[in-house]
């Protein structure tokens, strides 16, 4: 099968061209802008291996209706899974522009070109969090109420219904996946995993936002990849697939995780101003995708944490080649906001 993965150089997207090289004989056509989210250095490994045989890149936007066509039919695509997103709800509270135009607009694009071809399979990657947020108690099934609460939510929930209105009307065989917080190699260190551990291994604040009692759900980044593989193979066409990883914390209680794993003191954790719109907790119901895939998550977080943080002790090249420019200066205008 010829399969068009666009945002592979992302987090997710690396670990899902690695998984799926590995795990079957597929060819994989990875399609992406290079934001400052992708990274190119992600897939050397792949590149090495695998490149004009099983593995082919071409830089573009997904909103290039045009030139995602091209690529359709350039390399006979079978199917098309789509990570390529804005994907931090920080940056989407302070311009939320890209957001817009990448996830609805980008995904429009997508379908039209996709579904014009005759795409066999469609996977739109979305999240946990178009369903809003939880209180103490309950989890989100598939069925929940969509209650995007930041523009990055409402963007994935937009690029849902898209997806919804594409096999509905035109009968286009599209699968939603839902997954929640994922973390693993290659994440890029803006999200709560490894920025606090890369700030504690500095002997930096580790930033907590408002009390540090919002609860995420944890899935490792290969259950994920494992997840959406099946909804390739196994996928009812027009389904929505929630995926978890068994693994509610308490946004303090990861920080203080990542410190005991380095041996780090407690003192390191500094409470900051908390982000708007905050949603206090993330939990889901994936029996929809065990019953139906036999999707059930097998790294726990324990171990999850411990393979991330190795992961990034033994690739500080690809740390440090990531820490300058734009993201310094993000990080650091937003923490002067917060702090
Ligand atoms: P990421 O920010 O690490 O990577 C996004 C990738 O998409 C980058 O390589 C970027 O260059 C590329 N990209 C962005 N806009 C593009 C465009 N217009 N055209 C082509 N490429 C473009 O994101 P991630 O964490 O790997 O997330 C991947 C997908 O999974 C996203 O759709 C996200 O909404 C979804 N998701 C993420 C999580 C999570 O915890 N990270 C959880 C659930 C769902
Ligand atoms: P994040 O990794 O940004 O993922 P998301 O917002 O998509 O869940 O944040 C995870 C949680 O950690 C979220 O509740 C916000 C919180 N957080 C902090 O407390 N400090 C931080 O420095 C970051 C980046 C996040």
């Amino acid at each position: 099968m010829n399969i068009l993965v666009t945002g592979g150089c992302g987090f997710i997207g690396t670990n899902f061209i690695y998984y799926m090289l590995h795990e079957h004989d597929h060819t994989i056509i990875n399609l992406d802008k290079l934001t400052y989210a992708g990274n190119l250095k992600n897939l050397i490994s792949v590149e090495g291996r695998y490149n004009g045989q099983r593995y082919f890149f071409e830089k573009g936007d997904i909103c290039d209706t045009p030139q995602v066509m091209n690529i359709l039919k350039e390399y006979e695509i079978d199917a098309v899974v789509n990570f390529a997103a804005e994907s931090h709800v920080d940056r989407s509270i302070s311009a939320p522009d890209q957001f817009i135009e990448s996830n609805i607009q980008g995904t429009y694009s997508l379908l039209t070109a996709s579904s014009k071809a005759g795409i066999k399979r469609f996977i739109q990657v979305s999240t946990d969090e178009v369903y809003g947020s939880l209180g103490p108690e309950g989890l989100f099934t598939e069925e929940s109420p969509l209650a995007p609460n930041s523009p990055y939510a409402a963007s994935k929930a937009s690029a849902d219904l898209l997806c919804r209105s594409f096999f509905k009307t035109y009968g286009f065989p599209v699968i939603v996946t839902r997954c929640s917080n994922n973390y693993g190699p290659f994440q890029f260190p803006e999200k709560l995993v490894p920025l606090s551990f890369l700030r504690a291994k500095e002997d930096r604040p580790v930033p907590v936002y408002g009390t540090g009692s919002n609860v995420r759900d944890w899935i490792y980044v290969s259950d994920h990849c494992r997840g959406i593989d099946l909804c390739l193979r196994k996928g009812r066409p027009g389904a929505i697939y929630n995926f978890g990883g068994d693994a509610e914390y308490e946004n303090l209680d990861v920080i203080k995780k990542i410190l005991d794993i380095m041996g780090k003191s407690y003192k390191l954790i500094k409470f900051v101003k908390d982000r708007p719109g905050h949603d206090q907790r993330y939990a889901m119901d994936y029996s929809l995708a065990k019953d139906e895939l036999g999707f059930e998550p097998q790294v726990r977080f324990s171990e999850g944490l411990e393979l991330t943080i190795n992961w990034y002790l033994k690739n500080e090249e690809w740390v440090d080649g990531i820490k300058s420019g734009e993201y310094i200066e993000f990080m650091e205008k937003w923490y002067k906001e917060r702090s």
